[in-house]
């Protein structure tokens, strides 16, 4: 089929913040989470930063990719500098419209308000941010080095206070040094899969290169969906146009009100993990699991939790080995669905990367024998609970003494600076985290929680691992496996447009 891509949405990449779509390119970054004190002072202040724009990260990128062509793999100053805000900024700001918007209720409760739909802590406990330290906003600071990122610090924000903001917190955040570039601190590397997008930027090359833009509009990477920009930025057509109408947010993702034109969502947790704890439990559920027909080693019991392999090789498509030629930058990483693997032999139901992005695995459950029709349905409604993921580790490399005891020292914490960017704060990030992540029952009955994310009451949570040596279905083992990941505190902001800013 070809279809004409000029028909596509031109994004306008010169407003829209650039950790919404391309993503801030960083290494190191820091999380500057705001009060404003005084609007009249903090106006002015907002509306003179330089922002980073989609268009500046997009030639940022493209400078990058010349420089390794040409062999040169140094480091390129990268600074970026994005804003957000709470619900309680954007009304501080004299945003009209925000209590009227039906489609802002999550928004407007806050992630402490959500406590009960994500199954979180409760927020007067959360060590960060919550109802103990309220904020407004949050500025998002990224670079190549921690200096870069004081460079913009100095220039653009201090002195704290003049802007008519003050400083509630902070979260600093690296990307883990080499081997482990980019992996998170279970091991495991992290930022494999993202949706594409597509549509096409002002110059009229497109946002995502297509693998093949005529034949195949829809698809990006090998195995990778292109997705239309309004599930990420409001403004613009969302799912497929042309499709299934699944989305609450309707073919155009239009703004809840004015201002939101061109701006996402933006969803933060601080999740904890307990690492050395993690590992052992991993040698002990591989014993648990292992049988003289499907031995099971630590090694491919972590890959189980996950769903891919430490270097990011999908373990659907290697259930017994890693595969250095599927990983991570291997362009293979995501070339995959679960068609072959509709018993969870391979790749257990509940593992993080089935869990959070389940593909083609909807449908069969609900229609044992499903048409092309009910199939084209279930697949949108899947598209429609993607996001664009923007996390970064916190914290110090496990240090000897906590490999060795097994136990976290509470002076070394470490974990996952969660963020993503959404038009639908429920129908996205919410419904994964409640629907997929922390349901037990999730696409087949009693396929487990999620062992990284899943939340539940319960100290462990149920698991059925894969057999895949004997690729007998009734050989999934029975796990129960404890939590590791901790959720310490959060909030849902917006990231407004470079022009709505300037107009506020
Ligand atoms: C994928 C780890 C939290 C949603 C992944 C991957 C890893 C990982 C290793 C596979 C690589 C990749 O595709 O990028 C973690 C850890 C977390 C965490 C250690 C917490 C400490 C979350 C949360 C959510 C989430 C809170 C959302 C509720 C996803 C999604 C994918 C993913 C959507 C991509 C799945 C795919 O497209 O195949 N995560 N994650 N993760 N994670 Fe997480």
């Amino acid at each position: 089929m070809s279809r004409d891509l000029h028909a596509e949405p031109t994004l306008d990449t010169r407003v829209i913040q650039g950790d919404i779509l391309p993503g801030l390119v960083k290494r190191e970054e820091l999380l500057l989470f705001f009060r404003i004190e005084d609007p009249t002072l903090f106006v002015p202040f907002v509306q003179g930063l330089p922002l980073t724009t989609a268009a500046e990260v997009l030639e940022q990128r493209a400078e990058i990719a010349r420089r390794r062509a040409a062999g040169i793999e140094d480091l390129l100053p990268t600074p970026g500098l994005n804003v957000a805000f709470t619900y309680a900024g954007l009304t501080a700001l004299g945003v009209d419209g925000l209590d009227d918007a039906p489609e802002l209720a999550e928004f407007r409760a806050g992630m402490a308000g959500r406590t009960d739909v994500l199954s979180d802590p409760p927020a007067a406990d959360w060590p960060v941010l919550g109802p103990t330290a309220p904020v407004d906003g949050v500025f998002v600071l990224t670079g190549a080095t921690r200096a870069e990122i004081d460079d913009t610090v100095a220039l653009h924000l201090a002195p704290v206070g003049s802007g008519g903001w003050s400083l509630v917190h902070e979260e600093a955040g690296s990307v883990r040094p080499e081997p482990v570039h980019g992996h998170e601190h279970f091991g495991y590397a992290d930022g494999v899969s993202q949706p594409g997008v597509r549509g096409r930027t002002p110059g009229g090359d497109p946002l995502t290169a297509s693998a093949d833009p005529v034949n195949d509009p829809d698809h990006g990477g090998p195995g990778q969906r292109l997705l239309w920009p309004g599930e990420f930025v409001f403004g613009y057509p969302g799912q497929n146009p042309a499709g299934p109408k699944v989305s609450t947010r309707g073919p155009v993702s239009r703004p809840p009100v004015p201002m939101m034109r061109n701006g996402a969502f933006l969803v933060f947790r601080r999740l904890s993990q307990r690492v050395p704890e993690f590992d052992l439990a991993v040698k002990a559920l591989a014993v648990t699991a292992s049988t003289a027909d499907n031995p099971v080693s630590a090694t491919l019991m972590g890959a189980q939790l996950v769903g891919r392999w430490k270097s990011g090789a999908p373990l659907v498509m290697s259930p017994t080995a890693d595969n250095p030629t599927l990983a991570e930058g291997s362009g293979q990483e995501n070339a995959f669905t679960f068609a072959k693997d509709r018993d969870g032999t391979l790749c257990p139901y509940a593992a993080h990367v089935r869990k959070t992005y389940p593909r083609d695995d909807t449908p069969f459950d609900e229609d044992p024998e499903p048409t092309a029709e009910t199939v084209e349905l279930a697949e949108a409604r899947t598209q429609s609970h993607r996001m664009m993921r923007r996390g970064i580790s916190f914290g110090p490399e496990l240090t000897h003494a906590e490999a060795l005891s097994g136990t976290s020292d509470p002076a070394q914490a470490r974990g996952l600076l969660f963020a993503c960017y959404v038009t639908s704060i429920a129908d996205q990030f919410e419904f994964v985290q409640q629907s997929w992540a922390d349901n037990p029952s999730f696409a087949h009955p009693g396929s487990g929680v999620d062992p990284v994310i899943g939340q539940s009451a319960d100290p462990t949570t149920p698991f059925r691992g894969a057999a895949p040596v004997t690729l007998d279905p009734g050989d999934r083992p029975e796990l129960a496996v404890s939590h590791f990941v901790t959720m310490e505190g959060g909030e849902y902001f917006f990231a407004p447009s470079v022009r709505a800013v300037r107009a506020l």
